[in-house]
């Protein structure tokens, strides 16, 4: 007996390199090897106490009700008080909403602003999900690249992959997988041809608060209010609050847009997970001094990491500035041998590092970009020490 078939969609979807690495590396670890995971996508600390005090009292307060699609009223009203001020904008509890993650948001986005056939731009290497979810809803990924410039998005490059089949640029600042924060001329720039070609903005900045050695982040409508109105705004408390698993993201975009996803989401997964809501509400005023110390420890790690990849010949690497990765150009090792073990791929080279080294690292392939691997710090200081000695190791051996 046979099962009919499964919807064409499905050959749009296979499952994120990323979640297929850490999953792997898990394996590893529980069968007693020793992997180091710099395949994390999350930070490896627990996360504020206040935050888990505040989640039991909402349990034992009988939270467990469903709240209005987007989050309950009050909590948007005081999430509307903290984007404000974060991006020095004015925006309304009616302008934000939450969602079960940033990845929920940048779905909603995609669904609610794309129609068949439009045009997204997407710089290369790109988060896995993007092009997925634009797709998904129809739409067409047209990928612009960053490598030559060091992974920074220029005007120049975007306003050449414009058409009149063009709806939206996705921006991801700082960047998974490269680390890379954007210049602030170039996205003023950029913000400049999305109002020149009536462009929506899709703007992930997940990371905005994990932000390396002092520098400094910049929002698109920070630098441009006058973009507020075509911009969607997508964030999130999985990484800088270490809370990946609560599944809490937040948009801010015009109310029409707001709505538009209350309205998908109300049909979709309802609310985001209503303990979340209150214990994030109660805590949000904590966070300052837990992420000061989260990006302390992560220039602390860079560093060593910088150093180590330095060392390592033929490996290039460019300066990273905010979340917790860094991109390492590989293509030197390609078709060259390990030993006597020729290797053909960026995928190769990857399971050949988990196989020799017990390092876990994510191909570049996944990102559109085949020329690198991702290795994020989001491990120990110990992990980050011992994983960078058998890289410099593994990649010594090529020939
Ligand atoms: C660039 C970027 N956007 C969105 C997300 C989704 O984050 P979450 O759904 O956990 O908030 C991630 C997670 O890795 C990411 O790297």
């Amino acid at each position: 007996m046979t099962s009919p078939t499964l919807a064409l969609r499905n050959d749009l979807v296979v499952a994120p390199s990323t979640s297929r690495m850490r999953g792997i590396a898990n394996e590893l670890k529980e069968r007693g090897e020793s992997v180091i995971n710099f395949a994390a996508g999350e930070l490896d600390f627990d996360t504020l106490d206040s935050l888990k005090k505040a989640a039991i009292e909402a349990i034992r307060g009988k939270c467990n009700t469903y709240t209005p699609a987007l989050g309950e009223k009050k909590i948007r009203q005081q999430l509307a008080a903290h984007v404000s001020e974060q991006l020095g904008v004015a925006y309304a509890w009616n302008e934000v909403g939450m969602t079960a993650g940033a990845k929920q948001a940048l779905y909603n986005a995609a669904m609610v602003l794309i129609n068949p056939g439009d045009e997204v731009i997407i710089p290369i290497p790109y988060w896995v999900t993007f092009p997925t979810q634009i797709e998904l809803a129809g739409g067409k990924p047209v990928l612009v690249d960053t490598r030559p410039e060091g992974y920074q998005l220029t005007a120049e490059r975007v306003a050449a992959a414009i058409t009149p089949q063009t709806r939206a640029i996705l921006i991801n600042t700082p960047n998974n997988p490269t680390g890379a924060v954007y210049d602030s001329e170039a996205l003023r720039r950029i913000g400049e041809l999305a109002i020149r070609h009536d462009l929506w903005i899709i703007f992930d900045e997940c990371y905005s608060r994990l932000i390396r050695n002092g520098g400094e982040h910049h929002s698109i409508v920070t630098l441009m209010p006058e973009l507020k109105e075509r911009t969607v705004i997508v964030n999130s408390f999985s990484k800088s609050m270490a809370l990946t698993g609560w599944r809490l993201g937040y948009v801010s975009a015009p109310e029409q847009v707001i709505k538009a996803m209350e309205n998908l989401q109300g049909h979709t997964t309802s609310n985001p997970n209503v303990v979340a809501q209150v214990a994030v509400s109660r805590a949000l005023d904590d966070s300052a001094d837990f992420i000061a110390t989260a990006n302390a420890i992560l220039d602390a790690r860079l560093q060593v990491i910088h150093e180590a990849l330095a060392g390592i010949e033929h490996l290039r690497v460019a300066p990273a500035m905010g979340a917790f990765y860094v991109f390492a150009d590989i293509q030197w090792f390609i078709g060259r041998c390990y030993g006597d073990k020729p290797v053909r791929s960026t995928d190769e080279l990857v399971e050949l590092i988990l196989a020799e080294a017990k390092v876990a690292v994510v191909s570049g392939a996944g990102f559109g970009d085949p020329s690198g691997i991702r290795i994020s710090y989001a491990v120990s200081d110990a992990d980050v020490a011992t994983g960078m000695q058998r890289l410099r190791e593994f990649f010594a051996r090529f020939n």
